[in-house]
C-alpha cells in the first residue's frame, strides 16, 4: 500500500458530506466490492435527520444487487428516494412494491453509458471500494468493476472505502475500459474471453477525492443453498442438450458461457462440468460465483472473465491463498463491457439464466412476480440472451407446492420476447424452440417441460384459442394468474377455460 495525500475521514464525516436529494454512484456488482461503512453511517445519519423532521433521501446507483450495510441500510432508514439498475434486498423490495421508492429497472450494460448520455441525471458523488490508492489518485477496486469507474469520472466529488483486507497483488485483476460514445464509438477489440484491453487502474482527478475511511470489513456473500433433486434436473437436462448439441456439430469448440446467479445456475455450471461430452470451457459471464472458483481449481472451467467476483470470505481466501494458479484465470471488466452486446454477439456466448415464469410461446417474465410484485430486476439477461449464439432459460416447472405452474398461457410481464429464447428448461425436460411456429412453440413446451398436472389445462386452453398463427387469447390468456390471485392455485384454470 502506497502513500497517498487524501485527508482521512471517519465514515461519519464523510456522511455528513452526502446531501439530501444528492445522485450517489456506490461501488459494488452484489455484496462483491460494495461500498460498506459509509453507506451503512449514511443510514444512521438519516434515521437520526428523520427523528428530528429533517429530510433525506437520495438516489442510489451501483452496478447491481449489493449487501445489507448498503441496500439493506440505506432502506430500512428510508434513506432511498429512487434506485437503479438492480437490487435484490428484501427491504428495499418493499419500498418499491409499496411505490416508496422509485426503481428504474435497466439492462446492466447501458448503466455507463446512459449516466454518460445524462438520461439518468447529474451524479454528485461516488463512494467507491478500493484496496490501493496512487498519490496521483489513480486507484486499484477490490472484488467487482461493476460502473465504478464511470462513477469515479462522473461524480463531482468521490469518497474512497479503503479496504485493508485485500492484498496488493489483486493490482492487475482488473481490465478497465471505458468506450467511446456514439458518433465515436470504435469496437471494444475483445475477441477472446481472455482479452485485456484497459487498465489495471482507475483513474481519479486528484482534485475531486474529498477523502478516504479505512475499511477493513468482508464482502457480504452468503453461499448457496445445496441443490435440491430439481436443480440437478434441471442441470442435467440443460447439460445434456448441450453434449447433443456438440455431437450436432451446432456447438463449435470455443464458445464461451455465460451464466446467471443463484442456486439453478450453480447446479447448471456443476452439471456441466461434470459431463465428460463438455470440454473444459471460458466463462465470460457477468458474476463469477463460488462454484466456477472450485471448477477453475478442477480445470473444468479454463478461464473466468466477469464484473464481480462474489464468493464466500473463504473462498476469496483460498483464491489468495493460490494467487499464482488464479491471477491468470480471472479478469473483472466494467459491466458494459463484461455485458456488451457487441462482444456477445462476437463471441459466440451460451446464455443461461434463470425465468420466474414462461408462456407456451416462449416469452419470459424474469421479473415480476404474477406481473405485479418487482422481484430483483432485468439484470443482465437481456444483454446476455439477446445476442447470444445460444441462449437458455432455466426454472423448475411448478412452485408453491404445485399451487404455481411456471409455465402459463401467457407471461404476466414481459422481459425476453419469444423472438430472443431459443430453449426453455425446466426438472422435467428441454424445449428446443428454434425454426418453430407458435403451434409447435406451444406443443414442445408442453410435452417437455410442463408439469404433468398442467399438461391438459394448457392442452384445452390451446384447444380453446382455435384458428390463428398465435395463441393469444383476449378472454382467456391470463386464466392461470386469476386462477391463483383468486384461488390461490392455478390448478383451478381448469375451471374457467
Ligand atoms: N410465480 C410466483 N412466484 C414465483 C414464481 C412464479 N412464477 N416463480 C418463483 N416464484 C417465487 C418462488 O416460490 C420463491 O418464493 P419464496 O422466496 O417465497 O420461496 C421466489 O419466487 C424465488 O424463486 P426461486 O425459484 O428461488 O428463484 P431464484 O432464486 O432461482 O431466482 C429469478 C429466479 C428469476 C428471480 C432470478 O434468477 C433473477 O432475479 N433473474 C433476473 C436477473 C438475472 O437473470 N440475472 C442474471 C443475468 S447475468
Amino acid at each position: 500500500m502506497k502513500k497517498h495525500p487524501f485527508p482521512i475521514l471517519t465514515p461519519e464525516e464523510a456522511a455528513r458530506l452526502i446531501k439530501d436529494g444528492s445522485t450517489v454512484g456506490f461501488s459494488g456488482f452484489t455484496p462483491a466490492g460494495a461500498a460498506k461503512i459509509v453507506p451503512s453511517a449514511m443510514a444512521k445519519m438519516a434515521t437520526e435527520l428523520h427523528a428530528q423532521g429533517k429530510p433525506w433521501r437520495i438516489g442510489v446507483v451501483t452496478g447491481a444487487s449489493t449487501g445489507p450495510s448498503l441496500d439493506g441500510a440505506l432502506a430500512a432508514a428510508d434513506g432511498v428516494a429512487w434506485r437503479t439498475p438492480y437490487q435484490s434486498n428484501s427491504t428495499l423490495r418493499k419500498g418499491i412494491n409499496t411505490g416508496k421508492i422509485v426503481y428504474f429497472d435497466m439492462h446492466l450494460s447501458q448503466l455507463q453509458p446512459w449516466l454518460r448520455a445524462g438520461f439518468l441525471g447529474k451524479m454528485d458523488w461516488a463512494v467507491l471500494e478500493v484496496c490501493d490508492i496512487d498519490p496521483d489518485g489513480s486507484v486499484v477496486l477490490t472484488t467487482s468493476v461493476g460502473g465504478a469507474n464511470t462513477f469515479a469520472r462522473l461524480a463531482d466529488k468521490v469518497i474512497l472505502e479503503l479496504n485493508t483486507k485485500h492484498p496488493d497483488f489483486l493490482r492487475g485483476l482488473h481490465d478497465i475500459h471505458e468506450p467511446k460514445d456514439p458518433p465515436h464509438r470504435r469496437e471494444i477489440p475483445i475477441y477472446s474471453a481472455r482479452d485485456r484491453v484497459g487498465s489495471t487502474v482507475v483513474k481519479i482527478d486528484p482534485s475531486r477525492i474529498a477523502g478516504v475511511v479505512i475499511n477493513s470489513a468482508d464482502d457480504e456473500v452468503s453461499g448457496f443453498d445445496e441443490s435440491t433433486p430439481v436443480t440437478q434436473r434441471i442441470g442435467a437436462n440443460v447439460a445434456q442438450f448441450l453434449a447433443a448439441e456438440r455431437r450436432a456439430g451446432r456447438i463449435p469448440n470455443g464458445l464461451p458461457f455465460q451464466s446467471g446467479v443463484g442456486n439453478i445456475a450453480n447446479a447448471v455450471i456443476e452439471a456441466m462440468a461434470q459431463n465428460k461430452e463438455i470440454p473444459a470451457f471460458d466463462l465470460y459471464s457477468e458474476v463469477i460465483q463460488d462454484g466456477v472458483i472450485s471448477l477453475l481449481e478442477q480445470e473444468r472451467i479454463s478461464f473466468a472473465s466477469g464484473t464481480a467476483l462474489t464468493v464466500t470470505p473463504e473462498v476469496l481466501k483460498r483464491i489468495y491463498g493460490n494467487w499464482s494458479f488464479f491471477k491468470d484465470r480471472l479478469v473483472l471488466r466494467p459491466q458494459e463491457v463484461s455485458n456488451s452486446p457487441e462482444i456477445v454477439r462476437r463471441l459466440g456466448i451460451i446464455s443461461i439464466n434463470t425465468a420466474l415464469e414462461f408462456d407456451i410461446s416462449g416469452n419470459v417474465n424474469s421479473t415480476h412476480v404474477l406481473g405485479r410484485q418487482m422481484m430483483n430486476g432485468i439484470g443482465g439477461s437481456g444483454d446476455f440472451t439477446r445476442n447470444a449464439h445460444l441462449s437458455i432459460f432455466t426454472c423448475p416447472s411448478i412452485q408453491k407446492n404445485g399451487a404455481i405452474s411456471t409455465i402459463v398461457p401467457m407471461v404476466s410481464h414481459l422481459d425476453h420476447s419469444e423472438h430472443s429464447v431459443q430453449v426453455v428448461v425446466t426438472e422435467h425436460g428441454v424445449a428446443d424452440l428454434r425454426g418453430k411456429d407458435p403451434t409447435g412453440r406451444a406443443n414442445a413446451i408442453i410435452d417437455n417441460c410442463v408439469d404433468p398436472q398442467y399438461k391438459d389445462i394448457l392442452r384445452n386452453y390451446l384447444k380453446f384459442c382455435g384458428e390463428g398463427h398465435a395463441h393469444t387469447h383476449p378472454d382467456k390468456a391470463l386464466i392461470f394468474h386469476q386462477a391463483f390471485m383468486h384461488q390461490g392455485d392455478m390448478r383451478k384454470a381448469a375451471d374457467l377455460l
